[in-house]
């Protein structure tokens, strides 16, 4: 990375330091990578061949000769187009790429680089970057790679005025006093380290779209994102922006904003057209419509396929999406109401509309049914919609894992969605199959809300930068293993001591259990304080109206929904999910609390009775957010010493929170219980 920002001890260079190369590596693989050969003819690869000498340069401690062909005693790496005629090159895609090692006639190094477009070749170099730092590039190397889903983008939920909803690295990389910054270094390194990962969308704006917004599709400042689209498009990413549904009322003076009603088709019919007049290749609109207080069609008597089809007609000629979240639900609910549960309400509001969407309109879903908790079931709209474009929208940004002060790391949590069984094509219908191998006529993606800010190391906690790297991997490959993909991020970005990599690699696989122990119990989720979310408060939510209840009493907890006897979310499900969600005996236990009401003496399958699990989970994760400061301390003297303190800070932060946490909720519930803990610890 250039030295915009300088200083690597502040973590600005996040994977991209490339100060660590092992020397035996550097040793033996120098003369691989000794000069640079790009094939004449080829177009568009001048980023992936700039990002190729600028990373060998820093690797290997000196430049690349370019030179016009394989040199006979040198070794080269040789960029070249794809020749369609090959088997192998035949099966690669756009983004695609393929490298593998062989000899020139004379017997030197010669690595071939192959992919169709500039985009494809980006990939492959940073791949080869990674293999080569992580120590896995060697003499018969040869990958061929295709990204498993095709969209792959971050929501950025910033604000204009800097500001950035559940932001927690510092303000807008992107705005600042209601305009975009003129600076667009950072923005373009911020490109490069989406690339890296294999990103390719970005919307540049929060999805509550407020005035100032609202008016990011207008000559005031279009010429400004069309800046930013020219930096993200070199990098292979689309930009993308969120839109306010009464724009037709706000912007273009109509008296209503009706689908249905042909002034405001054709006014966003002429929106298009000025879009695309500034952005010939522009992403598309995502749209949060009739959801927490924004406009949508419902204000007309209109469904969400009415509402979302009028933007996609006006897209579609120049190839945009329509991006529309699913995320509705009635957040004026009075707890009392036992009926109503926001749990079902996506799938009741999508289900019937199943099939009645244009072919560019994408339905974007949580993958939970509630709201990003640390522990939910997989929304039941995967596996529920056959017909319609979908995409996977996950959250980076920890607002209810910690918030960048806390560790969690969340390939976890995103592995276990992936991986989730719907079965609505038998046995084996994973979430990362339905995503990576679509059902035919529909498309599919992943998204994931941001991290990142204007704090020098991006994501304000550094560790917290491994979640945005396993986002990008996960999206390429579903099937990449977080224990995998931390290990990558951790050698890229501390380097090859067998300790570091060892120590924060372990850490991170065990932080998002940690969290989950000490914050609510067993899937049922909320219990933080209201509005911010920091912190715990078992009753903050539940006299609100916001739908989001654990129904503790003296005699248990838990939400029933059952069919049976509850609000018949399990039901939602298709077998063997259903019935194995509507039993307590057979319902997952991290889950438990989440499907049924529970008396507290009931007894787990671990042997102990359900408060006495509060108790001891409780107990058991502030220990071992402790545990995490004594493991970061071993690091003393073999990491950086600024990023040592800045994470230790952050892990003693932790640990103290986490006994309030569990103070708090064991408290709570020896109140309510009036059950004594077995083990006689104190409970504050
Ligand atoms: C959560 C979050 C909001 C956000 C909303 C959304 O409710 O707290 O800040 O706007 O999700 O996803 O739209």
């Amino acid at each position: 990375m250039k030295k915009r920002y300088d200083n690597e001890s502040q973590g600005y260079d996040a994977w991209f330091g490339f100060k660590q190369a092992d020397r035996r590596l550097i040793g033996q693989y120098s003369s691989v990578f000794e000069n640079i050969c790009i094939d004449p003819g080829i177009q568009g690869f001048e980023t992936a061949a700039n990002e190729l000498k600028r990373a060998l340069e820093a690797i290997f401690g000196r430049t690349p000769g370019l030179v016009p062909q394989p040199a006979s005693s040198k070794g080269t790496v040789l960029l070249r187009k794809a020749a369609m005629p090959d088997n192998e090159d035949a099966q690669l895609d756009d983004e695609g790429f393929l490298i593998r090692r062989c000899k020139t006639e004379n017997g030197a190094a010669l690595t071939i680089f192959e992919a169709k477009t500039g985009t494809g070749a980006l990939y492959g170099v940073y791949s080869l970057i990674r293999h080569i730092l992580c120590g896995s590039f060697s003499d018969d190397f040869h990958i061929a790679e295709n990204p498993a889903i095709k969209i792959r983008m971050l929501n950025q939920w910033d604000n204009m005025d800097g500001s950035i909803e559940r932001g927690y690295a510092g303000k807008s990389i992107f705005y600042e006093n209601d305009m975009i910054k003129k600076d667009a270094g950072r923005i373009e390194d911020y490109a490069r380290l989406m690339a890296s990962v294999g990103l390719n969308g970005i919307v540049l704006n929060n999805v509550n779209v407020h005035e100032v917004e609202t008016r990011l599709i207008t000559k005031d400042y279009l010429p400004e994102v069309a800046r930013l689209a020219d930096i993200f498009r070199s990098y292979g990413i689309k930009v993308f922006l969120s839109i306010n549904y009464s724009s037709p009322v706000e912007l273009g003076g109509l008296d209503t904003a009706d689908p249905l009603d042909d002034r405001v088709q054709a006014w966003w019919d002429g929106k298009a057209a000025e879009i695309y007049s500034y952005i010939p290749d522009f992403g598309g609109f995502l749209v949060k419509a009739d959801s927490e207080f924004r406009p949508g069609p419902f204000t007309y008597g209109r469904n969400h396929a009415e509402g979302a089809n009028m933007l996609a007609k006006a897209l579609k000629p120049y190839g945009g999406k329509v991006i529309w979240r699913c995320f509705v639900y009635n957040c004026r609910q009075d707890w009392r109401d036992r009926v109503t549960d926001r749990a079902n309400s996506a799938y009741d509001n999508f289900i019937p509309l199943d099939g009645l969407f244009e072919d560019n309109v994408y339905l974007q879903i949580k993958n939970g049914p509630m709201d990003f908790q640390v522990r939910e079931p997989v929304s039941p709209l995967f596996g529920g919609l056959k017909k319609s474009n979908m995409i996977l929208e996950l959250q980076i940004t920890q607002e209810y894992t910690g918030q960048q002060r806390h560790l969690c790391y969340l390939a976890q949590m995103w592995k276990d969605v992936l991986d989730f069984d719907t079965y609505c094509r038998g046995k084996d219908s994973t979430v990362a199959k339905l995503l990576s191998d679509p059902c035919d006529g529909v498309h599919t993606g992943i998204s994931a809300v941001s991290n990142i800010g204007d704090d020098m190391n991006w994501t304000g906690h550094d560790l917290a930068q491994a979640n945005l790297y396993c986002f990008g991997r996960l999206a390429w490959d579903p099937s990449l293993m977080p224990e995998t993909i931390a290990r990558e991020w951790v050698l890229q970005t501390f380097g090859c001591d067998a300790a570091v990599a060892d120590t924060i690699t372990g850490m991170l696989m065990d932080s998002y259990h940690i969290y989950e122990s000490y914050t609510s119990p067993l899937g049922i989720g909320w219990m933080v304080n209201p509005g911010h979310h920091y912190g715990p408060s078992v009753d903050g939510y539940e006299y609100s109206a916001w739908g989001t209840y654990h129904r503790a009493d003296h005699e248990g907890i838990g939400v029933d929904r059952t069919v049976a006897a509850g609000t018949g979310f399990a039901g939602k499900y298709l077998p063997p999910n259903s019935t194995i969600y509507e039993d307590p005996k057979t319902c997952p236990e991290e889950l438990l609390l989440f499907f049924h009401r529970i008396p507290y003496k009931y007894m787990l399958k671990s042997g102990v009775t359900l408060i006495q699990h509060i108790y001891d989970s409780h107990f058991e994760g502030a220990k071992r957010a402790a545990g995490l400061v004594e493991r970061w301390k071993s690091l003393e003297g073999r990491i950086d010493p600024h990023c040592f303190s800045r994470v230790l800070a952050r892990l003693e932060e932790q640990a103290s929170h986490a006994c309030e946490w569990r103070d708090v909720i064991n408290s709570y519930f020896f109140r309510k219980s009036g059950i004594p803990d077995e083990k006689g610890r104190t409970i504050y």
